[in-house]
């Protein structure tokens, strides 16, 4: 099936976490770093992230560049939990915003798109399914996605072997085990089974590294 080429932003701790337990993760990197991935978001024709970091942290997902245009941004949102006061939802008659879901029906269906925003159903078998939202947005003519996480969405990428590279940008500090982590759970039984990635850059960044990676095939 065809898909957009897909990049995964990572913005961590040294340990590879991506929130504290109770989700706060405002501001793990630093300001160089953000400034790095804002541009990341500019080289893009679709920012997604999860319904969880959608609700959570209630994010814009745009460039905050003069002269850049902003990307689409689409939330994998099962059970439609964007909030139509949510910042996303705010803007979207300016700034597009794709919601895949299971179901387009509803009042709350209805709320949010009356707010401009589209909703696209797509299979669901346990969680939706990536792949076909892959294929339906590159037919629509996105042919490169930014994905900004979190860990489960991340995983769920990651498992349907569909990040071509990685950027990731590491602050160094320490969060520890119970951080949410920037991939979650693979189910991987055996060491043969891992995804493998091939190092192409590293930049520090103040404080910070900024390591690059592409898949290996
Ligand atoms: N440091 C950073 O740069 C950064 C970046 C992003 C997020 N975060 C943090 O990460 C945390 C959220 O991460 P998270 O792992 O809990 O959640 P997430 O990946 O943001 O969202 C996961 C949710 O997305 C929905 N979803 C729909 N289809 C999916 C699919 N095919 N695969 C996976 N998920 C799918 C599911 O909810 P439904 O079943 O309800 O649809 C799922 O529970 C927040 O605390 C946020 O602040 C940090």
């Amino acid at each position: 099936m065809a898909r957009p080429q897909i990049t995964l932003k990572l913005a961590t701790s040294l340990d590879g976490k991506i929130a504290l337990s109770n989700g706060m993760s405002e501001w793990i990197t630093g300001e160089k770093s953000r400034a790095a991935g804002r541009r990341l978001r500019a080289r893009h024709d679709a920012i997604a992230v999860g319904a969880n970091t959608a609700v959570i942290d209630n994010p814009q997902l745009t460039t905050r560049i003069d002269g850049e245009p902003d990307p689409i941004r689409i939330i994998f949102d099962t059970h439609l939990r964007l909030s139509p006061e949510s910042e996303l939802a705010k803007t979207a008659h300016k700034t597009p915003v794709w919601v895949f879901c299971k179901n387009d029906e509803g009042e709350k269906a209805q709320a949010l798109k009356e707010l401009s925003i589209r909703l696209f159903p797509v299979p669901y078998a346990g969680q939706l399914d990536i792949v076909a939202a892959l294929d339906f947005m590159f037919r629509q003519g996105v042919s490169t996605l930014l994905v900004e996480g979190g860990g489960t969405l991340a995983a769920s990428f990651v498992k349907a072997r569909a990040i071509d590279r990685i950027d990731w940008f590491r602050a160094p500090l320490i969060l520890g085990g119970d951080g949410r982590d920037c991939i979650g759970e693979l189910g991987l039984k055996d060491l043969t089974q891992s995804r493998n990635f091939t190092r192409v850059n590293i930049t520090e960044l103040g404080d910070d590294l900024h390591e690059e990676y592409e898949t290996i095939s």
